[in-house]
């Protein structure tokens, strides 16, 4: 009933089943903590499953500033929500504004540490300066309410402040990862049909230059509708500006007027675009709206880590993922925390960068990612040892199955013993946290996100949508609506319908599978579909596919992920070449340099078998569970009666590999 499971999950599997190790949460996090027992979990996540709309709108009443109150709470036309129908409010309003009229006006709202070690705080009345005058700047470059604005910067306070100036005038940002390329920016400026970028002239990273603006530049040859480029001086470095087009940060925001009221939108105006990867076909634009994203974010940013006035909260995401825009962003901002941004690498100058920025900034709250714990751990924890860390109270991860060794370094290594950790299971697509302990209350096991917040309820089904028993795995769905879950994919709203709510008629399907034990705890086992999960970051293989075969060389590709100590899954690429072409090293750097051209360099391949010919099924069908067994260098198991040709499996053995 599992449809060929990533193999590296059928390995977690058998190694979750053996975990028997259970943490309750320490008596002095208890202690403080907003909810601070599982009955208290229990009552309330049985009240909002209950009575989901009356939950939401007293949450929404004391969390959040509106304008105007909602007529209806919940506009729910499967498979498209409305939430808080007819109110407005504006984001910007409630993560800046409204925390100066409170003793918060000169608390840091952020704490930024560049590459190099500089710093900088600024205040909520800072932040509140610095948007006025940027959203300003975007009126004044003829940015209008529902306009489109991509965002590709290095991850500096003016992201964040563009993000919040463009939430104040109604524009729909589109940030895009510094690390992808000009023609991953110019394939979403085209989708999203951006007017302006807002870029900076290059971004730090492991001491070398990230060429920004440049990348930008390639990407407006084949972005027709982008008038403006605003540009913010970062390094430093050398860039052409094109008259007419292209305005520095400097010489427009800095200028710019200070009062710029804060615009009431629809509680379901587009507040952002994030496009991300599906198992076929181009990125998917998700969008998110205004009013049930900011209220998700906020309440899980709140109670699952538990913020309190005094934290220094630390969420290492780049804001150009889903992480950064809800929990270095959003969520944060609203409950008025101090949240930092580090720039860099987390081994510049080397593997101890984080612990010095959390001794350095007193950091109490630190959510990071499986693969960033793995690639520290790997280097020992006498590292770790060499900083003061006792100022954590609360560790987090995100983006990928922790295997459960990791988690008990993360646990007694960094946090000594002493912290919770919250595992926090969510995807682009729900906007905010569905699965996770609430660190006060619920006990952990290595391994396991627990359980499910507050108005989420999921479930784990077969094929027909029929529940499985406890410890048995199945494909992991969402039953009723929340607020921050996805509004439609950006221009395709059937490809919305059909990927999220066709498989199983009626129900959200996330697409990872799960299992949940008798104690309803959920276990992930990972994407059921052609996406990987590389450095925690979702990767399609039909994309990689693509761009292989717009390489002239290249007759037919086929990509699949192997596990990988450090990465979760690596990418591994089988290449069928056009008759005229030979194999060669030097063509197989070409095609890596290609696809990271195409993409960007979190997409290369870590290598590259040429073969004759791709196993097949009689249908045409590429056998990836074939492929899957090769990369990771075992033996197949399995059927192979459906192959067309027998041979190509022992020819494919043969080929050589990078
Ligand atoms: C996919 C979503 C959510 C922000 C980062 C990634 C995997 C995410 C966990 C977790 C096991 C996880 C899932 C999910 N995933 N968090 N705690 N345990 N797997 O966002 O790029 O939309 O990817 O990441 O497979 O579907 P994304």
């Amino acid at each position: 009933m599992f449809p060929d499971p990533p193999a590296a999950s059928s390995k977690a599997i058998s190694s979750f089943l053996k975990e028997d190790r259970s943490f309750p949460p320490p008596a002095a996090f208890q202690a403080r903590a907003a909810i601070n027992s599982v009955s208290e979990y229990e009552r309330l996540w049985n009240y909002a499953a209950e009575q989901p709309e009356r939950f939401w709108a007293e949450q929404a009443e004391s969390l959040l500033s509106w304008t105007r109150r909602w007529d209806r709470v919940l506009d729910w036309q499967i498979p498209h929500a409305k939430w808080f129908v007819g109110a407005k409010l504006n984001v910007s309003y409630n993560c800046v504004d409204r925390h100066l009229t409170t003793w918060r006006k000169n608390k840091a709202a952020i704490i930024w540490e560049g590459e190099a070690g500089e710093t900088r705080v600024l205040t909520y009345n800072d932040l509140h300066r610095e948007v006025c005058r940027c959203a300003n700047t975007l009126k004044s470059l003829g940015i209008k309410k529902c306009d489109r604005v991509t965002i590709y910067m290095p991850l500096v306070p003016e992201l964040a402040i563009a993000m919040l100036a463009c939430a104040r005038i109604g524009a729909t940002h589109n940030v895009v990862f510094g690390g992808f390329s000009a023609e991953a920016i110019a394939d979403r400026n085209n989708d999203a049909q951006a007017r302006l970028v807002i870029t900076a002239d290059g971004g730090w990273r492991r001491g070398g230059l990230v060429p920004l603006k440049q990348n930008v530049d390639a990407a407006l040859l084949k972005s027709p509708t982008v008038e403006k480029v605003l540009v913010l001086r970062r390094t430093g470095q050398e860039v052409t500006m094109q008259e007419g087009r292209d305005v520095w940060w400097h010489d427009t925001v800095d200028k710019a007027s200070l009062d710029c009221p804060a615009e009431p939108l629809d509680s379901e105006h587009p507040l952002f675009l994030l496009y991300t990867s599906g198992s076929t076909g181009k990125p998917k634009g998700i969008l998110h709206t205004t009013a049930g994203y900011l209220l998700h974010a906020t309440l899980t940013s709140k109670l699952v880590f538990d913020l309190k006035d005094d934290d220094t909260y630390w969420c290492t995401a780049d804001v150009g993922w889903v992480t950064g825009h809800s929990y270095v962003v959003y969520g944060p901002l609203a409950n008025g925390a101090t949240t930092l941004m580090y720039e860099g690498a987390p081994n510049h100058p080397d593997w101890g960068r984080f612990w010095q920025i959390v001794e350095r900034h007193r950091v109490n709250i630190l959510y990071t990612a499986p693969t960033a714990i793995r690639a520290i751990a790997r280097q020992g924890s006498d590292i770790p040892a060499r900083y003061d860390l006792t100022s954590l109270r609360l560790l987090g991860t995100v983006g990928e199955p922790i295997n459960p060794e990791t988690w008990m370094w993360y646990r007694d290594v960094i946090g000594g013993g002493r912290c919770p950790i919250v595992d926090t299971w969510w995807q682009t697509e729900t906007g905010g946290i569905m699965i996770a302990p609430l660190p006060g209350a619920t006990p952990t096991i290595p391994g396991s996100a627990t359980r499910p917040f507050f108005g989420i309820v999921p479930d784990i089904v077969d094929i027909h949508g029929k529940s499985v028993e406890a410890d048995q795995g199945g494909f992991l769905v969402i039953k009723k609506p929340w607020p921050g879950m996805l509004r439609t994919i950006w221009g395709d709203d059937e490809r919305f319908k059909t990927q999220y709510w066709s498989q199983i008629p009626g129900v959200y399907f996330t697409g990872d599978g799960a299992r949940r034990d008798q104690n309803g705890y959920y276990w992930i086992m990972g994407r059921i579909d052609d996406v990987l999960n590389v450095s925690g970051h979702r990767l399609s293989t039909m994309e990689i596919e693509s761009a292989l075969v717009s390489h002239p060389a290249v007759a037919e590709a086929a990509v699949v992920g192997a596990p990988h100590d450090l990465k979760g899954e690596s990418i591994h690429a089988f290449v069928t070449l056009e008759a005229s072409m030979s194999a060669s090293s030097e063509l197989k750097s070409v095609l890596a340099v290609h696809v990271v051209a195409q993409i960007g360099a979190l997409a290369r391949p870590e290598s590259i078998y040429f073969t004759e010919a791709l196993p097949k099924t009689r249908s045409g069908k590429i056998m990836r569970r074939l492929l899957r067994d090769i990369a990771a260098g075992r033996e197949s198991r399995g059927d192979t009666t459906t192959l067309e040709d027998y041979s190509v499996l022992a020819k494919l053995r043969d080929s050589e590999e990078t």
